[in-house]
């Protein structure tokens, strides 16, 4: 098992989803694609935030309320606007994806507020968990950029030790029938401030063993990895919030034949896949 991350992709994309399945972590650097999205969303974060000196900072300026449902905003846009699928269509398709047979989830923007797990409903925020765990395919693939430059103390760490081996969960509580009932407020994530209270999220139950690989990166910087990887956010107390954009893919081909990240402990139900946006259907 690796310890680090890679820097560069393998020359064919067959080569990079296989790496990924069996665990290799990608950390690339900036390209004309995430820079392009990262800058678009920036640029929105910035208008929804303008009356603020600085997103990062916003968080002081504006009440809890206020803040979060900017941020709920904000978050739908990314999610639903043709004009972010396309700029995420892009830069999957500039990573060597092939358009034809990749479906994607689109990108959901994240919020860490300095001392964010103080909140009672941010708490599930903080769980260690797979991605798989919420119904997602084997084959799934986690995208994951920063909005700015990022350190260890306020991003999130991998186990690499835990991806081959079963960890303590709870994952048999989620299925994505249930999950999705009565509205898509869930599918985005935490737009309603309630919905952390009462919505069960699968965490991990145990202290994961071997060493812990944080992330530090730059904005821009693409993080690729199989949803398969157990991690878990940092509770942060940096005096700045941090953002950052993550959506997923699934290779329709990969899934078909059962191909991707060997199941070690995930028992979600039900398949979140009929949500994803087949590349090929992204208007222009
Ligand atoms: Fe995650």
């Amino acid at each position: 098992m690796m310890s680090a991350f890679t820097r560069t992709l393998p020359p064919t994309n067959e080569t990079t989803r296989r790496r990924l399945y069996e665990g290799e972590i990608f950390l690339l650097p900036a390209t004309a694609c995430s820079k392009q999205l990262v800058d678009a969303a920036l640029d929105e974060i910035r208008s929804s935030l303008n009356d603020c000196e600085d997103p990062r900072t916003a968080q002081f300026q504006l009440s809890g309320v206020e803040f979060f449902e900017r941020a709920g905003v904000l978050r739908k846009c990314f999610y639903t606007d043709t004009r972010f699928h396309r700029l995420v269509a892009d830069l999957i398709a500039e990573l060597g994806f092939s358009v034809e047979s990749t479906g994607f989830d689109p990108a959901r923007l994240r919020v860490v507020s300095h001392e964010g797990h103080q909140n009672p409903a941010a708490v599930a925020m903080y769980y260690g968990h797979r991605d798989t765990w919420y119904a997602n395919p084997q084959s799934m693939i986690t995208w994951w950029l920063p909005l700015h430059d990022v350190g260890a103390a306020e991003s999130f760490e991998f186990f690499p030790e835990c991806f081959g081996q079963a960890v303590g969960n709870d994952s048999e509580i989620f299925n994505f029938d249930r999950w999705v009932e009565g509205g898509s407020d869930k599918l985005i994530g935490w737009q309603n401030a309630n919905t952390g209270l009462t919505a069960q999220y699968p965490q991990l139950l145990e202290e994961p063993s071997g060493t812990a690989l944080p992330v530090e990166c730059r904005r821009g910087d693409i993080l690729l990895f199989a949803g398969q990887h157990l991690h878990r956010t940092q509770k942060q107390a940096t005096h700045l919030t941090r953002f950052s954009l993550d959506f997923r893919t699934v290779d329709l081909n990969d899934h078909e034949s059962g191909y991707g990240a060997v199941n070690v402990d995930n028992r979600s139900t039900g398949s979140w896949l009929k949500k994803f946006v087949p590349l090929n259907t992204v208007p222009l």
